[in-house]
């Protein structure tokens, strides 16, 4: 017992004080802005004191990756062996604070269930809010939703913006443990409006509908490179990433893919620097392991464009074909949901 419990405080005592260098370095910087300090192959960090906050918060803790869990359902997809019977798991990231949206999608689009003989199950990914009581009264809050949910992943991280990749590493590594037969994934946010079951007939209808080979599809987006504007809420530094480019992404809204792509990115991740935005960290993985991501026409995460004042935004007849589309409020997501599966719908194409 005395054996193991050494064993275990070496072990995380390794990995925070490896963060906790980091830290200290960061510290170090602040009063020494416009210096360049190279620590073993590190070369950190030129006028840090001169970045916005949220980056050098970013910078202290790029190279931590190992947070503790604070809600966990090892057994989301029936244990690890089992998990081949889920064919598509929801991931959706959600901090404590977005109750109401949890409560829309848990009743629309991202209700547990078996469509076309085929189950789908859901999962929101969380870190923490807050410090001190506030902290504690958002975990407790977490705590009695996942009593009566079972849907919740938990760690103890602030979920903030700049953390969404740290968010997104540690859902892959959880999945890699707990989930890895799962078919395929929707990894996407919890304001959008995802046609769950029009996604599942998509992927039912691929030549390789197992999540075996390379799928990762949805709002491509190339030929773009970090914003250098300050005050831009996707301010990237050149202490952050020198590069003026990035490689081909997909839109971070929503994007579907295979489980075959999902632990080929998990396992690259392990070599490849944090990048703060989370979805152009996965077009670094994917690009380095030689993937490609692709385009669908059906998710849509900058919205869709109706072209007209005469037509209602809402009029569920511009859904019925879409897989994702971003941004719903609660209420016209509950309400497109069951408009949709109303039977005897009316549609323009169907009149003429
Ligand atoms: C650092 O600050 C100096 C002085 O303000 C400036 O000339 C230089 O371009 C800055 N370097 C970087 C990498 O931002
Ligand atoms: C969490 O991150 C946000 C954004 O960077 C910041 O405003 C907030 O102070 C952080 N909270 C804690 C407890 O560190
Ligand atoms: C990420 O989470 C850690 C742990 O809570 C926090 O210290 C750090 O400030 C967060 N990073 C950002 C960029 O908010």
């Amino acid at each position: 017992m005395l054996f193991i419990t050494l064993v275990l405080l070496g072990f995380f005592w390794g990995f925070f004080r490896d963060c906790l260098e980091d830290a200290e370095l960061a510290a170090v910087m602040r009063p020494k802005a416009a210096a360049v300090v190279a620590q073993g192959s590190r070369l950190v960090v030129t006028n840090f004191s001169s970045l916005p906050g949220r980056i050098q918060d970013f910078l202290y803790y790029q190279h931590c990756r190992h947070f503790p869990m604070l809600l966990d359902i090892p057994d989301k997809c029936g244990g690890a062996d089992r998990s081949s019977e889920v064919f598509l798991l929801l991931v959706i990231k959600s901090s404590a604070a977005n109750h109401d949206r949890r409560v829309a999608l848990r009743k629309t689009w991202a209700k547990e269930r078996s469509h076309n003989g085929v189950w789908i199950r859901r999962l929101f990914i969380s870190g923490t809010m807050g410090a001190g009581f506030e902290k504690k009264r958002w975990n407790k809050f977490l705590e009695l939703e996942q009593r009566e949910y079972s849907d919740i992943l938990q760690w103890d991280f602030n979920d903030s913006f700049f953390n969404l990749t740290l968010k997104q590493i540690l859902f892959l590594e959880w999945m890699e443990r707990n989930c890895p037969h799962v078919h395929f994934l929707l990894n996407g946010d919890d304001d959008v409006f995802a046609n769950t079951d029009n996604m599942v007939q998509y992927l039912q209808s691929l030549k390789d509908n197992d999540g075996s080979k390379h799928l990762f599809i949805g709002h491509l987006i190339q030929n773009v490179g970090p914003i250098r504007l300050p005050w831009n809420k996707y301010y990237i530094p050149v202490q952050v990433q020198e590069s003026d480019t990035y490689p081909p992404y997909c839109g971070g809204g929503g994007y579907l893919l295979s489980r075959y792509t999902a632990l080929v990115i998990y396992r690259i991740s392990q070599s490849i620097t944090i990048h703060p935005i989370d979805d152009v960290y996965m077009g670094m993985c994917l690009a380095k392991a030689g993937l490609s991501p692709e385009s669908h026409i059906g998710v849509q995460t900058a919205g869709i464009y109706i072209p007209s004042h005469k037509i209602d935004n809402y009029d569920p007849c511009y859904y019925r074909e879409i897989l994702l589309v971003h941004r719903f409020l609660p209420a016209d997501l509950y309400l497109m949901w069951h408009r949709l599966n109303e039977p005897n719908q009316e549609c323009f194409a169907d009149a003429k």
